[in-house]
């Protein structure tokens, strides 16, 4: 092992879920506790600059600068949803216009059930009615046309949240996995929901989270959010911090799979593609050949060429980010990257030694990497699930936290 790892039982937050500290509006696919990036921030005395997430997600690296002074952020992430949290999270928004609008919202949605409206637009999801009964869609339909017309667009983001979680509660797929698999036809047949109710309850409780936990921090920082991946161009961060994907989506966690509903209804034409573009999602046509993987990848591939190939894109596509990380960040910067070191084909892949080497190679040095247990109430979230209904992980119990610094004289 070239770098060392310090098992840090300070990391763990056993026992500890996200929403012990800040509750995500919207549940979403291996989130990071917040906690996590408070404490790595704090420990390295990480006060103020420009923070990046290049797999941004929902966003939860912020709220960690955020509770350690900095007001600068950018996020990337290619799958809408993800974009669509973390903007609703980070953007201020006056107590009395949420209280307007969800008023006015109340009183439309129950005219427009009396008399649909004539300009209803299309649904625009995929094999609607596999996955949802008629009546549900029209209800599901006039909530979102009434928020529709909401005057302010920031406030139409945030409410769009809630309404994101009950398009996927109030459909036929099965609460328990994040891939869509339609319950069995008895569960179907008592299946039973009620959307404008669900919807104006979901909403109260977004609103009560935002307001109690986002809102205090909001009124003066900047946050940019692309849905892209992050390139390099002329801005620069003194702090990245992120938890990548373990792996590529389609065998370890599907979150453009997990999204599909709402980025379909939202007009997205390639959603049901997001898998694919994400890290790893195309094919490569050679093995990664290089540094800590040469030995791992090669034994895996003496046991499958395919299997070892798809691992290689995914290596191969988190190193070119690297490249495009490690060149924004400011000298003196840090990178710190939570990873889990997947297993494939009874082979652990050394993420935590790869992300240390990598930004070696771009003048960073490696400070420490800490191991983390994963507690049982915390793994749910970082758990990949596999392929198969009701298998959640090949079981994942250790996470990395890799901090690496830019050297001072660098650029
Ligand atoms: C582990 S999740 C991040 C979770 C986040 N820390 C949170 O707490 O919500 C990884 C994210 O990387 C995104 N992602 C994967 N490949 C990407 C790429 N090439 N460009 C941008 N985002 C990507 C996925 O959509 C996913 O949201």
């Amino acid at each position: 092992m070239r770098y060392p790892i310090t098992r840090s039982p300070n990391y763990d937050f056993k026992g500890q879920s996200y929403a012990d500290t800040f509750p995500n509006l919207h549940r979403y696919p291996a989130t990071m506790p917040p906690q996590i990036g408070i404490a790595i921030l704090q420990e390295f005395g990480i006060h103020q600059g420009t923070m990046l997430d290049p797999y941004c997600g929902s966003g939860s690296s912020f709220i960690a600068g955020l509770m350690c002074g900095l007001k600068h952020f950018a996020g990337y992430d290619l799958n809408p949803l993800a974009v669509l949290i973390t903007r609703a999270k980070y953007t201020w928004l006056d107590k009395r216009d949420i209280a307007q609008a969800r008023q006015m919202l109340k009183q439309r949605v129950r005219t427009y059930l009396a008399h649909p409206p004539a300009n209803l637009a299309d649904i625009r999801l995929h094999n609607a009615n596999y996955w949802f009964a008629g009546d549900v869609l029209a209800a599901l339909q006039i909530i979102y046309h009434a928020l529709r017309e909401l005057p302010d667009e920031a406030i139409q983001t945030l409410f769009l949240v809630p309404f994101s979680e009950i398009l996927r509660a109030c459909s036929y797929t099965r609460s328990s996995e994040f891939k869509l698999y339609r319950l069995a036809p008895k569960d179907i047949a008592s299946f039973n929901v009620d959307p404008v109710y669900s919807y104006f309850q979901k909403l109260d409780w977004v609103i009560a989270a935002y307001e109690s936990y986002y809102l205090p921090y909001l009124q003066d920082i900047q946050l940019q959010l692309k849905l892209e991946t992050f390139r390099t161009s002329k801005a620069k961060y003194d702090v990245v911090l992120t938890s990548p994907p373990y792996g590529d989506s389609q065998t370890t966690v599907a979150y453009g799979q997990f999204s599909v509903f709402i980025n379909e209804w939202l007009g997205i034409s390639h959603a049901r593609q997001i898998d694919k573009l994400l890290m790893g999602g195309k094919k490569a046509d050679e093995l990664y050949q290089d540094g800590v993987l040469v030995s791992p990848i090669a034994r895996i591939a003496s046991m499958s060429f395919q299997r070892a190939l798809q691992v290689s894109a995914f290596y191969k596509d988190l190193a070119t980010s690297i490249n495009e990380v490690a060149r924004a960040i400011t000298p003196g910067g840090f990178a710190i990257y939570l990873v889990g070191n997947r297993t494939v084909k009874g082979v652990q892949l050394p993420t935590d030694q790869f992300i240390a080497e990598q930004f070696e190679r771009h003048g960073f040095k490696h400070c420490v990497t800490y191991e983390r247990a994963l507690s049982n109430k915390v793994m749910p979230n970082r758990n990949s699930p596999s392929n198969q209904i009701g298998i959640t992980a090949p079981t994942m119990s250790k996470e990395y936290l890799v901090v690496c610094q830019k050297d001072t004289a660098d650029d």
